[in-house]
């Protein structure tokens, strides 16, 4: 029985990853350490809260006294960091607890790990630290061309900063001390659970609500968009078979125009939903400052070492996940009856 601490594992691709690997995996333990920040909810968790290899504790990955007391209590053979400030807006007002999470939590983590794990210069047999990275640590591409693991660091914003920071940090244990580690660089994920301040469920949440849709500048931005699954078995081979040290970029050659994105969920829910959603609910926005223009993934390596490759394209992805919100109104009623209207009316509906 392996025993894995997954950090972050109540928010949206963390829920993801967790109930997918104990639906897989009959000899994992899992360790679900969560701060439970406005992204984190254990509503996305019901179906695993009983399942026995499952334990939740609610706690700061900047807490070192608990981070050792974890591995005082059980014999963990993994760290999967999810935990994060995550928002790129959020990063852009308020930056600090960006540094503190991806940057100093990180550190925290690998400090605890290696003292559990090094044992006379050398690392305990099947150990691994994996951390959950971005592709936007690469900063923004022009029309053409992809990231690559040996595309130089070049991150935009605080957000960015602090998971390069991070990232850098994670590097630095393997190459000084030695550490096994991974770090994964996924595109945008999309799918069940996502909290409605990122693109697509908040786009899907407004339409069904009749506010408007704000595209921020243009709405020629591109992102490059996985489904959580395929984002979820990618860390899963590289939790088992990735090279020590090695870095994994991950992604499906999925890039779309924000605009197209929005285009595609009134399309949907006019058609299925609701004859009078439509484009008039679209509005043209203030861009985000610093708004990188366009992410695309090279996945060639994860493809070529490990065997990856995703297996739910965009069109059937989004239908899916708008399908869900539709089917899951109640968790998204949850969020957003709450403290959410504060950070709402702060970004949107300004002045
Ligand atoms: P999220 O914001 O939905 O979830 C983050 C989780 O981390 C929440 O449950 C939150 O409570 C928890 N958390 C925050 N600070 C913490 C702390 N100090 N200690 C313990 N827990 C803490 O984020 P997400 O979209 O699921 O992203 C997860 C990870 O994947 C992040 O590291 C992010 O950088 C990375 N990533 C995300 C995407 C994407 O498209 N969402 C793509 C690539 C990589
Ligand atoms: O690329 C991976 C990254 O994807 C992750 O590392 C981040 O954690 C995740 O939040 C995501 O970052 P983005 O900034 O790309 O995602 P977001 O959903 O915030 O925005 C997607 C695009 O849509 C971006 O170009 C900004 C635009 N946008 C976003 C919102 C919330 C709008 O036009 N309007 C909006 O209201």
């Amino acid at each position: 029985m392996k025993t894995m601490i997954v950090t972050g594992g109540a928010g949206f691709i963390g829920s993801n990853f967790v109930i997918y690997m104990l639906n897989k995996y009959n000899d994992i333990k899992i360790i679900n350490l969560d701060k439970l920040t406005y992204a984190g909810n254990l509503e996305n968790l019901k179906c695993v809260q009983d399942n026995k290899n499952y334990v939740f504790v609610q706690g700061d990955i900047c807490d070192s006294e608990l981070i050792d007391k974890l591995f005082r209590e059980y014999d963990i053979s993994h760290v999967i960091n999810f935990a994060a400030e995550s928002h790129v807006d959020r990063s852009i007002t308020d930056p600090d607890i960006f540094i503190k999470t991806n940057v100093g939590g990180t550190a925290n983590l690998l400090n605890i790990a290696r003292k559990y794990w090094e044992v006379d210069g050398k690392y305990k047999e099947g150990v691994k630290y994996l951390q959950v990275s971005t592709d936007e640590v690469y900063g923004s591409l022009g029309d053409t061309g992809f990231f690559m693991e040996t595309t130089p660091l070049d991150p935009h914003s605080p957000y960015s900063a602090s998971k390069a920071g991070g990232d850098l940090i994670v590097k630095a244990y393997a190459d000084t001390y030695g550490m096994p580690v991974n770090i994964t660089r996924c595109s945008n994920n999309y799918g069940p659970y996502q909290f409605p301040e990122k693109l697509i469920p908040l786009m899907i949440n407004n339409a069904l609500t009749k506010k408007s849709l704000p595209v921020y500048g243009d709405g020629k931005n591109i992102r490059d968009w996985l489904y959580v699954e395929d984002h979820c078995s990618a860390i899963d081979m590289v939790l088992h078979n990735g090279k020590p040290g090695e870095v994994y970029n991950v992604g499906g050659h999925n890039e779309r125009e924000n605009i197209h994105i929005v285009k595609t969920i009134i399309g949907y829910l006019r058609e299925h939903v609701d004859s009078t959603i439509d484009e008039s609910l679209i509005k043209y926005v203030e861009d985000r400052k610093g708004h990188d223009r366009r992410y695309g993934i090279d996945p060639e390596k994860i493809k070529r070492e490990l065997g990856w490759y995703p297996v739910t394209t965009f069109e059937v992805g989004i239908e899916k996940t708008i399908k869900w919100y539709l089917d899951n109104k109640e968790w998204m009623n949850n969020i957003t009856s709450g403290d959410y209207q504060n950070y709402y009316k702060s970004m949107y509906e300004k002045g």
